[in-house]
This record gives structure tokens, sequence and C-alpha cells, in this order.
């Protein structure tokens, strides 16, 4: 079971360390355009050879597409000073344009996940390039928004994190939103178990909570540049899906075709994850102010599609 990493950044690395220890891959191969890079990620992560369960982890090229059997797409640029974001888009969406041709070229079977942002038109661009099938084309979505969701409100609530059930749904962005009739703490609903403790300002809470998980990233960029460890986890859990066959539902980004009465965008809904990438979407009675959202994320990243296609 190899998992092929193309940017090794701070994402791609972050996600190699987890996943070695995961024990779920037999091999890591990283693969970057900076080599110098690449070469010391792989030492230094080799370094912990002895105490990861047995993997082996170097560097690789294009080559290795042919036999992975998941790739995982970190690589991008960074947003340069007075650069707008469909500078960005267009720069990594050429990026990922030319990591896909060397994937088909390879003739590889694997699944693809991207990661790099802005992730769902990304996933969309890697998508359409590649000409695969819907499943194994998919983003990292909102894995990790879900993740802050649950940890928000494990703090909030007091309750272990593990006993909560949460998603963000959406464009892994700022029209994300939280389905909060989904929600729950081994199957309370959240409405009822405020209720219970007597929380009255609830309502403004739910709106707290969920600006906060919005808002995560732009606070951790303030304070320390990037984002690294969340994400390099939720991709340990998408990766891993895959690699074992775990039938797990994770909010990946993906190609609606008509679900939800949408088409032709790719954004986080909840999805069955199987060997094959994305076996189905499980679909869910959206709330109207729900649905209207999911439909108001669509509309944004459609209209930034189309910005970048003319
Ligand atoms: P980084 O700048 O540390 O790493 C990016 C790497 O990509 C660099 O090492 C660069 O040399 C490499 N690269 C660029 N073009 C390449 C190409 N054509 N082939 C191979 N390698 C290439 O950036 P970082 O912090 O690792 O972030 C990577 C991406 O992940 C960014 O787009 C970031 O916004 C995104 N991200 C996505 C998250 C999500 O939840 N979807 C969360 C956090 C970050």
């Amino acid at each position: 079971r190899k998992v092929a990493i193309v940017g090794a950044g701070a994402v791609g690395a972050t996600f190699a360390y987890a996943m070695a220890q995961n024990g779920a891959a037999d091999e890591i191969c990283l693969i970057d355009l900076n080599n110098e890079l690449c070469k010391g990620q792989v030492l230094d992560l080799s370094h912990g050879l002895p105490f990861y369960p047995t993997i082996n982890i170097y560097a690789g090229s294009e080559k290795d597409y042919a036999d992975a059997d998941v790739i995982v797409i970190t690589a991008g640029a960074a947003q340069k000073k007075g650069e707008t974001r469909l500078d960005l888009l267009k720069k990594n969406s050429a990026i990922i344009e030319g990591i896909v041709d060397q994937i088909t070229a390879q003739d590889s079977k694997a699944t693809i996940v991207v990661v790099t942002n802005p992730v769902d038109i990304l996933t969309k661009i890697a998508l359409e390039r590649s000409g695969w099938d819907r499943s194994r084309v998919i983003g990292s979505g909102t894995v990790l928004d879900s993740s802050r969701f649950k940890y928000l409100l494990s703090e909030f609530f007091n309750v272990y994190v593990g006993s909560i059930h949460a998603y963000i749904l959406g464009e892994h962005g700022d029209s994300e939103f939280a389905a909060w009739s989904m929600a729950n703490i081994s199957g309370v609903q959240l409405d009822e178990y405020s209720k219970q403790l007597g929380i009255d300002n609830w309502p403004e809470k739910k709106k707290e909570i969920e600006l906060e998980v919005r808002d995560s990233a732009y606070h951790i960029i303030d304070y320390k540049g990037a984002t690294n460890f969340g994400v390099g986890l939720a991709l340990v859990q998408i990766v891993g899906a895959i690699l074992k066959n775990q039938r797990r539902v994770l909010t990946v980004s993906y190609h609606l075709e008509g679900e939800y009465g949408i088409s032709d965008i790719c954004l986080a809904t909840p999805c069955l994850i199987s060997q094959n990438g994305v076996a189905s979407i499980i679909g869910t009675e959206l709330t109207k102010e729900e649905q209207e959202k999911l439909v108001n994320s669509a509309n944004i990243l459609k209209r930034e599609y189309s910005e970048l296609k003319r």
C-alpha cells in the first residue's frame, strides 16, 4: 500500500509524519520540485524509522504515480504580496493540471486526494483534467473543518470529542456552514442537550462556534504562518479509509451530479470512503436553511470556477 505525496512542504511533510505512524501504508513517497527540501524532509522523516510501524519512506519522481494506491496533492504556490485570489487560483490550477497530466501519463490506478487551496475548485480541475470517474478524484473538503467543529463543541459541552458527531459542509472556505440538524452527542440533538443543561444563550453560542470554525485557519495563519498538524491528521483519516477499505463517512470534496439538487461542482458532503475513493454520498435531509447554504456555497464556487475559465 503506497501513498505518493506531491508537495513536501509544511502540509505534505506533516501528513507523511502522521501517516508513517498510522501503519496503514507500507510506502510513502515524497515528490517536490524543490529537490533539496524533499531530500531533507525524507531524511528527517527516515530518522524516525525505528519508531514507526514498518514502512519505507523515500523521495520519488513522477514514475512513482504508476503503482501508488493514493496520490495526495499538496503542491502549490503561496499567495504573494499584491497577488489576487484569482492570480493564485490560476497559478495553482496550472500546477494541478501539470501534476494530473503526469499521473494519467503513468496509467495510474490511484485515488487522487487534492489538498491544495482553493481545494474545491482545484478538485474539479483535477477531475476534469484526469477524465477519471468522480469517485477517484476527491478533495480534502471540510474533514479538517468538521474536526475543528467537534473540538469546539467538545470544549463547550465538556464532553469527550469522540462522542460528538458533527459536520461542516459546503465550500472549504468562507461559505462553509455547520449542519446543526445532523450534530449530536451520542444521538442527543444539541438543542435538546443545551436545554437539559439550561444554557439559555445557546442560539448565540451556536453562531460564535460556527464563526470560530470558519475563521480558525485565519487565526492559526496569523499566529504561525501556516496550518499543518490538524490537516495532516485529517488526511490520515481520508487516506487511511481508502487504504483500509474502511467505509468510513467523511466530508470530502466530491463532484455533485444532481445530489442535493446541485450539479457540476465539487464541495463537501458526507461521503462513504472505501478502497476506490468515494463509494457513495450518505444523503441526508437538510433543513431548508442548510439546503440554501449548500446551494449558496455551490453558486459561489461555480462563479469562481467560471472566472478561472474565462
Ligand atoms: P508549502 O509552500 O509549505 O508547500 C508547498 C510545496 O509544493 C513546496 O515545497 C513547493 O516546492 C511544492 N510545489 C510547488 N509546485 C510543485 C509542483 N508542480 N510539483 C511538485 N511540488 C510542487 O505549502 P503548505 O503550507 O504545505 O500548503 C500546501 C497547500 O495546502 C496550500 O495550497 C494550502 O493552502 C493548502 N492547505 C489546505 C488545507 C485543506 O484543508 N484543504 C489545510 C492547510 C493547507
